[in-house]
Order: C-alpha cells, then sequence, then structure tokens
C-alpha cells in the first residue's frame, strides 16, 4: 500500500482509501439495496489489514447507519483510521425524503449527530457534502470554521464543489481537501478544478473511481436489469442504454489491458485514477471483504505510458460514441 499527504492537512493517507456508502444499504433514494451489517463490518476489518488507512462516510448514506456501522467498526476493533464523513444532505426522523440543507445551526446539529453515531470526539475530514444550496456556502463554511475552533473538526473539506465555488470558501478559511467525482468514465474536474487546486495545495481525493461498479467487469446488462428497485444505480444514466453500451465497451478493453498486466479491470481502474499527479488518493466503495482486498492492491501499480495511451484511446471511443448517441 502506497502512502502520500494529503494536500496541507499533513496527513499521510493510503493512496486507496474506503468509501462506505453502499454499506448504508437500502432506505433512501440513493441506497444501493440490501446489505448485511456483517459483511459491512468485515469489508471495513479487511480494508484495514490492507494497509488502508482512511474510511469515507457520510450521514445521509443509509441515513445514519453507514456511520454507525463505521462507528462500531472503529469500537471493536480500536483501529485509528482517519475518518471522514460530511454535511449537508438532512432527513426528518422518520422519513426518509432527503433535502440539502447549509444553515449553520443545521451544520452543527449535523456534526453532533455524526459524532455520536462514529463514537468520536473529533472528526478528521469534514465536508460539505453538495454546494446546495448556493446561498448558503458561505454560511455553512463559516459554521465549520468555528467547528473546528471547537476541536470537533480537524480539517474542513468540501465535495462536488467548482472552481469558484472553491475559490469562495478559500477567501473565508482554507480549503483543506476536496472530494469529486472521477473516473475513465467521469473526468470532468481535469479542465479547471484539478489545476487551481494544485496551485493551492488542496487535497484531493476523488470518489467513484470504479464508477460505482461499472468498470470491475462484473457488470453485465443482465445483472443491471436485476438489480434491485432499492438500488439507485438502476436510475443512473450511466448504467442506462445507449451510455451503458458505450461503457460495457470500454470494459472490453481494460480487461484485456488488465489480463496482459495480469491484473483485475477494478485494478486498472483504480490505478489509472491514481497516475493523475493532481490526485492524493481514490475513495473505492466495497459492500464485502473480497471486493475491497481485491481493489487495494491497486495501489502499487504503476502504469507504463504505453497502457496510458491505450487507456486513453478507449477512453475516447467511449466518449465519442456516447455523443453519438444521446
Ligand atoms: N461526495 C460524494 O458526493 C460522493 C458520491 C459518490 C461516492 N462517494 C464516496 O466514494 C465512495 C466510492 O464510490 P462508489 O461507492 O460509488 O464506488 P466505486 O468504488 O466506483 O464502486 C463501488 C462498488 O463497486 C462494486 N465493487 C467494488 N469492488 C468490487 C470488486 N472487487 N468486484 C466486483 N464489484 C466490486 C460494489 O458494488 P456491487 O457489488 O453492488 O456491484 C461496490 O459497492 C463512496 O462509498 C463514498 O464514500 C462520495
Amino acid at each position: 500500500m502506497q502512502y502520500r499527504q494529503l494536500g496541507v492537512t499533513g496527513l499521510e493517507v493510503s493512496t486507496v482509501g474506503l468509501g462506505a456508502w453502499a454499506i448504508g444499504g437500502p432506505g433512501y433514494a440513493f441506497g444501493w439495496g440490501p446489505q448485511d451489517d456483517k459483511d459491512s463490518l468485515e469489508t471495513i476489518y479487511a480494508a484495514l489489514d490492507a494497509g488502508i488507512n482512511w474510511v469515507d462516510t457520510a450521514p445521509v448514506y443509509g441515513l445514519g447507519h453507514s456511520e454507525e456501522i463505521v462507528g462500531r467498526a472503529l469500537a471493536e476493533r480500536r483501529a485509528e483510521p482517519i475518518v471522514s464523513t460530511k454535511c449537508g444532505l438532512v432527513w426528518e426522523p422518520g422519513s426518509s425524503k432527503v433535502h440539502n440543507e447549509l444553515s449553520a445551526r443545521s451544520v452543527e446539529a449535523e456534526c453532533e449527530a455524526s459524532l455520536r453515531r462514529l463514537g468520536l470526539e473529533t472528526i478528521d475530514i469534514y465536508h460539505i457534502h453538495w454546494p446546495i444550496p448556493d446561498e448558503q456556502i458561505e454560511e455553512a463554511w463559516e459554521a465549520i470554521g468555528r467547528l473546528i475552533q471547537a476541536g470537533k473538526v480537524r480539517f474542513g473539506a468540501v465535495s462536488n464543489f467548482s472552481r469558484d465555488q472553491l475559490e469562495r470558501c478559500g477567501r473565508i478559511h482554507p480549503v483543506s481537501v476536496l472530494q469529486p467525482p472521477y473516473s475513465m468514465l467521469e473526468r470532468g474536474i481535469e479542465q479547471e478544478v484539478l489545476p487551481y487546486c494544485v496551485e493551492h495545495n488542496i487535497g484531493v481525493w476523488g470518489y467513484s473511481p470504479l464508477q460505482n461498479g461499472l468498470l470491475t467487469g462484473k457488470v453485465t446488462p443482465e445483472r443491471v436489469a436485476s438489480l434491485p428497485k432499492s438500488d439507485w444505480r438502476q436510475r443512473s444514466s450511466q448504467f442506462r442504454s445507449p451510455v451503458l453500451e458505450a461503457n460495457l465497451e470500454l470494459v472490453e478493453g481494460l480487461k484485456e489491458v488488465a489480463a496482459e498486466l495480469n491484473a483485475s479491470p477494478a485494478q486498472i481502474a483504480i490505478a489509472w485514477v491514481l497516475q493523475n499527479p493532481a490526485i492524493g488518493a481514490a475513495i473505492v466503495g466495497a459492500r464485502k471483504p473480497q471486493q475491497i482486498s481485491e481493489t487495494a492492491p491497486a495501489s502499487d501499480i504503476e502504469l507504463p505510458d504505453e497502457i496510458m495511451q491505450r487507456l486513453s484511446g478507449l477512453i475516447e471511443k467511449r466518449d465519442r460514441r456516447v455523443a453519438a448517441e444521446t
């Protein structure tokens, strides 16, 4: 397992981190279908055993459930990985309807609830989950500044922010970490956001490097059709025709490259993310211990230029097909 310093935080993070979204299970619009808590705990332990030293969760993942499971794993193992969580997506007790809210009062209440569920006194990295509503960004960021002063948060972070929104926060207090989407199928941050983060030494950990499982090589149209209704991927455009077929064509090429390198497609997809020098780490999701045991070694894979060029060719072909067919 490789470790890198995450921007200005000074934290040495494993370049593969564990994402605990799917571990939250069903129960709201962005759930991942039924999930066994025992599998979830085993997955977290397998991640720690593989040298992963941080876990990313959020209150909204399973409406508190993912944070509770992470909290249980921390207590049972007495391990002390870096813990990252978020604020800004809230729900009323007893309801599964989630809405965006970034008022200071809400951020402070969310932080207390996360600390309780995680069984922690301090959250290492605390993100604004989405920049919505836009007019409350400054209020939320100031609230996070006060949580840092109060010792409840170590570093303030944001997720899914544009360059302009990063600049607005940076005028109030520094943004330590950005959590954006980044995968072979989702490269929207390359032009503006990543150069800004490099310039300002903002640590970047990219999420969904496997595009929610698509780049593992284990997704087929039949499997997509049989996903349970409570799995949000049924409604994702990446998992629907005609984008799905273009994605799966890319995955066929990815499989060939992986076989030549004696690796799995998932490992190559993660290694591709880590090859970008502006990326500090990848947040890799898993719901079974075998999954993270398979993907964690991607941290040690270096892709030669010739392989990167072949992967770029696959990406360009896929992008052209998507542009032509959508
Ligand atoms: N800030 C944000 O807005 C945001 C948004 C998205 C994600 N995130 C963070 O990033 C993390 C990672 O993103 P992600 O969960 O979307 O996904 P990901 O890493 O792109 O995909 C993870 C999914 O792929 C499948 N998978 C993983 N390893 C596998 C293997 N070895 N073999 C076969 N299938 C495998 C599993 O689903 P199946 O087994 O069900 O196929 C797993 O849940 C999240 O957990 C979360 O912490 C943040």
